[in-house]
């Protein structure tokens, strides 16, 4: 069994879906972790998303692996793991830009295809429910409002001691994101037809957690 669950950035995505995999005993796959390891690669080559036919020939031979690793997820790079290298405004801001060229997007689509057909997966992403696994069994579309997910960003900022965080650049920020994510030409995130909405901006996490959960089990 496949469940997708997609969503602009900030909606709350991966930390759902790891609920929603460790009740169920289904794998977790994070596909944005993916794109992330490509920008990685672009960025330390100092390759620039601008020119497809650039980015294409430097990464035809680069190799992006998932691996288990205690449970967790840990993104391979040409061999070595880059886990540790995902999570900074850089790297999203890169794997945004760069997930809209086809070679790019070709490069991780059998990756991903290959994990659901092996395994019950809950995948998150922008494109899951409309491109990857059009016959997931469940599809979620989670999103909040933009002045929600920046104030929960905010939030995390300052709880990991960041000084300076500013909430209305990350608001601006969230914007311009989603703005590149929903406007690209190929593979845009929106809504598949036959997904369920649900707006996480006025529901704690347990609640949004639980309402997929039951989603799911019903549908088994
Ligand atoms: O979910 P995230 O912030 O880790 O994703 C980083 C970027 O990768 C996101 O801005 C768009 C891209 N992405 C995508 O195009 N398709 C996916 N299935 C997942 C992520």
């Amino acid at each position: 069994m496949n469940i997708a669950i997609d969503g602009p950035a900030g909606a709350g995505k991966s930390t759902i879906a790891k609920m929603v995999a460790r009740e169920l005993g289904f794998i977790y796959v994070d596909t944005g972790a993916m794109y992330r390891a490509i920008a990685v690669y672009l960025t330390e080559h100092g390759v620039s998303p601008e020119n497809e036919k650039i980015v294409a020939d430097s990464i035809s031979d680069i190799t992006v692996e998932i691996r288990y690793e205690n449970d967790i997820q840990m993104l391979y790079l040409n061999g070595e793991n880059v886990t540790g290298k995902l999570r900074t405004e850089e790297v999203g801001n890169m794997a945004s830009k760069a997930s809209a060229l086809p070679c790019v997007r070709e490069k991780l689509l059998s990756l991903q295809r290959n994990l659901a057909e092996t395994n019950d997966v809950v995948m998150d992403g922008r494109d899951i429910g409309t491109n990857i696994l059009p016959n997931a069994k469940l599809k979620i579309y989670l999103t909040a409002s933009i002045a929600v997910r920046a104030k929960r960003r905010y939030d995390e900022l300052v709880g990991k001691g960041e000084i300076g965080a500013d909430l209305a650049k990350i608001e601006k920020d969230i914007a311009l994101r989603d703005k590149q994510d929903m406007e690209r030409k190929i593979a845009p995130l929106r809504m598949a037809r036959d997904a369920v909405l649900v707006d996480s901006s006025l529901m704690g996490i347990d609640e949004v957690a639980e309402t997929i959960i039951r989603l799911a089990k019903e549908r088994r």
